[in-house]
């Protein structure tokens, strides 16, 4: 099967047969970062953007790291940096970029759709490296590399996504990719942080963490995004760790061989415990491990292929 995207925007625009063969071509490529000297050739003579309006650690270093390991040459330039601070717009930012006419663009910003109107604007690929609460579509698609990996498939799975589900992309993205997988979502948390009408993503919604623990083949814990929050959607962290977050007790009730998840980065001692972050069904390190082949097999599809 060959791939014949120009972008990678959101979840919603791959089929399943696509999004296995991004994970298989993951896969694949994972081993380039166990060699001693970690770079193929692949994407020689290519040029990547990283274009981050937002803050990112994990997706910025892997998504640079994955370009270099393919040869390709990068740049980055980040909001303090670039000229957004003296008042250019998005879109003429967009038609600078293109002028000097890079293979793609990987964009971080804090407007939903902020990369699909990029895509619009550009000839080169464009991928979406996180926008606003809407979608962070290579964040799913290394969870669904770290679960199929650990757990030999995705189909039939009970996957639990628990916390501030109303201010994650990573909740969004992956109930679309996992339920198209054939997994079985249940998002979970308190009333405040699930929005009205999630539904219908195809995931049903409790308020019973206990019951989505206790049923969960993995459970992906969410940051609480405090920097998204209009309003007090909680008490006190204390409490919210009691009621909703992931510790040792609530581990208790969970299956023998649950995988725990967590995009990050981590608010330690709130969604969840140190011992259960750093403990054995931790599988949280391997997550941004994947992260770099799965963002490898992204720019070499949509880089190295013949659309
Ligand atoms: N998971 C994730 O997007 O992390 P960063 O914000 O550090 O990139």
């Amino acid at each position: 099967m060959t791939f014949k995207k120009k972008d990678l925007l959101d979840m919603e625009s791959l089929s399943a047969k696509e999004i296995a063969l991004i994970l298989d071509t993951a896969e694949s490529l994972k081993e380039v970062s166990r060699r001693a000297i970690k770079k193929v050739p692949t994407l020689r003579g290519k040029t990547v953007v990283h274009f981050f309006y937002e803050a990112s650690t994990r997706t910025r270093i892997s998504f640079e790291i994955a370009a270099k390991r393919l040869s390709a040459d990068t740049v980055s330039l980040s909001k303090s940096a670039s000229s957004i601070v003296k008042g250019e717009t998005l879109a003429d930012t967009a038609k600078n970029l293109q002028a000097m006419n890079p293979d793609a663009i990987i964009v971080r910003h804090s407007a939903a759709g902020a990369p699909h109107m990029l895509a619009r604007l550009v000839e080169s690929s464009v991928i979406n490296a996180g926008d606003g609460m809407h979608a962070h579509p290579t964040q799913a698609l290394l969870d669904m590399m770290t679960i199929r990996e650990k757990k030999g498939r995705l189909q039939g799975l009970n996957v639990a996504i628990i916390g501030d589900i109303a201010h994650s992309r990573v909740a969004r993205s992956n109930t679309v990719g996992l339920t198209k997988m054939g997994a079985r979502v249940t998002l979970a948390g308190p009333a405040t942080m699930i929005p009205q009408g999630v539904e219908v993503l195809g995931a049903p919604v409790t308020h019973n963490i206990q019951e989505a623990i206790q049923e969960a083949d993995v459970i992906i814990m969410l940051r609480i995004q405090k920097e998204r929050q209009q309003a007090f959607l909680f008490s006190s962290e204390r409490e919210y760790a009691q009621c909703y977050g992931l510790g040792l007790e609530a581990m208790a009730r969970a299956k023998p061989d649950v995988l725990i998840m967590h995009p990050g980065p981590l608010n330690r001692g709130v969604e969840i415990a140190p011992e259960v972050a750093d403990g054995p069904y931790s599988v949280i390190l391997d997550q941004v491990t994947n992260g770099v082949a799965v963002r490898m097999a992204v720019l070499l599809l949509l880089l190295g292929g013949s659309r």
